[in-house]
């Protein structure tokens, strides 16, 4: 296990859509077990592929989070089946560190797709996991939060994280 580099807006492999995973090799169930890793011991509560810089369309999930570990999650190519309901929830993510944004999100879904062993799944969420798929498949389409901020929040994001670099 390891725990892998977390990239970092505005990294190009963040913008991309990714690509459907095809068969689950071993080189696949590794990366899943250090996605999980990495996302518990960067305090998150969900990681996607490209933020590990793998444009491939897998997640992981733990909505009780790096302190209980209790619900650890997988999905790869998930879907969305239904949305229903809206809620207004505020975000952050690993990718844009110190960036938090309010995102207008279905307050419901069910998202189907396979787990680690390569089941089929489907899932019925409400509350913070609906968020988090949300938001996890969002990286998905090469969507991250500063998509759903408006263009004056993101230039100050984007003159921000410019004087890092300097
Ligand atoms: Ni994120």
């Amino acid at each position: 296990m390891a725990k892998l580099p977390i990239l970092t807006y505005p990294h190009a492999v963040l913008a991309a859509k990714a690509q459907p995973v095809g068969e689950i090799t071993p080189e696949l169930s590794a990366l899943i077990t250090d996605m999980i890793q990495t996302m518990y011991e960067s305090d998150g509560v969900g990681l996607a592929a490209p933020q590990v810089g793998h444009s491939i369309r897998l997640i992981t999930i733990d909505e009780t989070g790096p302190k209980e570990r209790k619900s650890p999650m997988v999905v790869i190519n998930p879907e969305f089946v239904e949305c229903t309901g809206k809620k207004e929830s505020e975000e952050s993510c690993l990718s844009l560190p110190t960036f938090t944004c309010k995102v207008k999100r279905a307050e419901n879904v069910t998202v189907k797709g396979r787990n680690e062993k390569g089941e089929d799944i489907e899932i019925k969420a409400e509350g913070l996991l609906a968020i988090i798929l949300q938001h996890e498949m969002d990286h998905l389409e090469g969507k991250t939060l500063v998509d759903h901020a408006s263009r004056l929040k993101r230039t100050m994001y984007e003159t921000k994280i410019k004087k890092w670099k300097d």
